[in-house]
């Protein structure tokens, strides 16, 4: 019971530190790095509150030093999941009765938490873990993460403040209530933000989750479940379990109460897993909601007309920030002729600059991949570049994993626009350019349109406003988000609402408040003041 229509503070984007040289924040995160790398954690599997453990260990190491182990951690079996189920069903009377802005509290109080006394310690394991920059843990981990809670939390209020009309005699209601089971989390490395926001997004409507988080982003991913718990989540709310994708999704999709999937990973275990929920139909108590964002091949088009610049500095940010491993991170691009050796000239001089090495050198630009599977995968379609017909390498290309599993920013150049390195998805920094003839724009733009099964992120680069409008009608289905004159990358919660349809996902969009509505089921409540008495209508008379 509350005694007022109370309102969240109305949320801002959290400003980006810089870490320049001599700064603050430079200083207290390197002691902050120093102080991880020390260490090595034990995680636990957190159910229902309590810490188990349990006989299947794994081990989280740095890309960049691969022989650095940072955390072991605990993995769930078949038995640890479904008493995970139990718990998240036992927690969720309490928590969902909870007045609404006592919930939003505890992500406001989250966010401020992460923003001043854990920023350095989340960012800190972003980096050593997942293989970021300063910048790039710090736009993902810090600012992203308390972006998503303070914006989901004001998302929310709105949709508690959608209501119907009411005729006269009559009060119509609609009660967002939180959906009738547990939401399953499912949630990848390449962005510590979205391993927070997947679980919390529904407990801020008032569900309750089972968090599976990525092997490989585990410990900043422990660092966030932590610092909830801190910041006043209740036992049970979020229920932590690490482990093998088959023991977590064999038990959690076989629930007759699983109410949710929120997924960000690969296009071939989301399709699995629409797959076994499809299966799985006659068991469960509700239709579960599958909210997925999967892959992308993402694209980069350049007329003509652009600053040939702000283009190359589009490519190298938007390819190879991160290694490349965004969803939205640009893959393929589409050049004119008439641009092209220029381009190359860019290019290469842009990337003769950039370093790559252990993320604790602040000069380094690129990390390591996250793991000896991503290596190889580069490496593979490198070495098969170096060998075809229709490619070749234009520049980088190196890769060496005897540290860290480091591969060096490469273009490729394709001669044929339906080169495998066009349409498949490598998550590494490899970017492959066509060429096309500035007279065949239209075609190019069809090509681009038409050649990958994704739809996540595209741009077009252009200073000629007929073109953009082309570019903009012809790839309306290439890309859930798409960009003029700047990458394809760095979606910011309330602003460019991220995802992306066709294979990308379910395209309920991160960051604003069409992913929040996914995740209440409301009821309508209607009442009559004074009901009528007689059952006849006037037209029977
Ligand atoms: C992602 O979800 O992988 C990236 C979001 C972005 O860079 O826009």
């Amino acid at each position: 019971m509350n005694y007022g229509a109370f309102r969240v503070p109305t949320p801002v984007n959290e400003p980006v530190q810089g870490y320049a040289p001599g700064s603050k924040e430079r200083a207290s995160l390197e002691r902050e790095l120093q102080a991880t790398a020390a260490r090595e954690v034990e995680i636990p599997l957190v159910i229902g509150g309590r810490e188990l453990r349990t006989k299947s260990q794994g081990r989280a190491v740095m890309p960049h030093a691969h022989g650095h182990v940072l955390a072991t951690y605990h993995q769930a079996g078949p038995a640890e999941v479904a008493a995970a189920v139990e718990a998240a069903e036992a927690a969720r009377p309490a928590w969902s009765a909870l007045p609404w802005e006592e919930r939003a509290a505890v992500f406001l109080r989250a966010a401020e938490l992460l923003a001043t006394t854990h920023r350095d310690r989340v960012n800190a394991a972003t980096m050593l873990g997942q293989s970021k920059t300063c910048h790039q843990a710090e736009i993902d981990a810090a600012c992203e993460m308390i972006d998503f809670w303070r914006f989901n939390v004001h998302f929310a209020e709105r949709i508690y403040a959608e209501q119907p009309l009411s005729a006269p005699g009559t009060w119509n209601r609609l009660e967002h209530r939180p959906l009738d089971g547990f939401v399953l989390a499912i949630t990848p490395f390449n962005f510590t933000s979205i391993g927070g926001n997947l679980p919390t997004a529904p407990a801020i409507l008032g569900n309750t989750a089972l968090w599976k988080p990525a092997s490989t982003s585990i410990l900043s991913n422990w660092e966030l479940f932590q610092l909830l718990h801190q910041a006043g989540l209740p036992a049970g709310v979020i229920n932590w379990i690490p482990g093998p994708g088959s023991a977590v999704g064999g038990v959690a999709l076989a629930s007759p109460r699983l109410g949710g999937v929120h997924f960000t990973g690969s296009t071939s275990t989301f399709n699995s897993i629409q797959g076994t929920v499809a299966h799985n139909l006659e068991r469960y108590g509700q239709y579960p909601r599958l909210v997925g964002e999967t892959g992308g091949k993402d694209f980069v088009f350049a007329h003509a007309s652009c600053d040939l610049r702000a283009l190359a500095v589009g490519l190298v940010r938007g390819a190879f920030e991160y290694q490349g491993q965004k969803c939205s991170a640009a893959s393929r691009a589409y050049v004119p002729k008439s641009l092209w050796k220029k381009l190359q000239r860019e290019l290469e001089a842009m990337l003769s600059e950039i370093r790559m090495g252990d993320v604790r050198d602040f000069s380094n630009f690129v990390g390591a991949v996250i793991d000896e599977a991503s290596f190889k995968k580069q490496q593979a379609a490198i070495a098969a570049a170096r060998k075809s017909k229709d490619a070749r390498i234009v520049c980088g290309g190196a890769c060496d994993a005897q540290v860290g599993w480091f591969v060096q920013p490469t273009v490729i150049e394709a001669l044929d626009p339906r080169y495998a390195t066009m349409c498949t998805e490598l998550f590494g920094p490899v970017l492959t350019v066509h060429v096309y003839d500035d007279r065949r724009y239209a075609q190019a733009l069809e090509t681009a349109a038409t050649t990958s099964s994704y739809a996540l992120t595209g741009a077009i680069f252009a200073d000629d406003r007929a073109a953009i409008a082309q570019a903009t009608t012809a790839l309306r289905y290439a890309a859930g988000n798409f960009y003029v004159n700047d990458k394809p990358t760095g979606a910011i919660v309330g602003q460019q609402p991220f995802g992306g349809s066709r294979l990308s996902g379910t395209n309920d969009k991160a960051g604003s408040i069409l992913n929040l509505l996914r995740w209440v089921s409301p009821r309508t409540i209607k009442e009559t003041f004074v009901p009528p008495r007689d059952w006849r209508y006037p037209f029977l008379g």
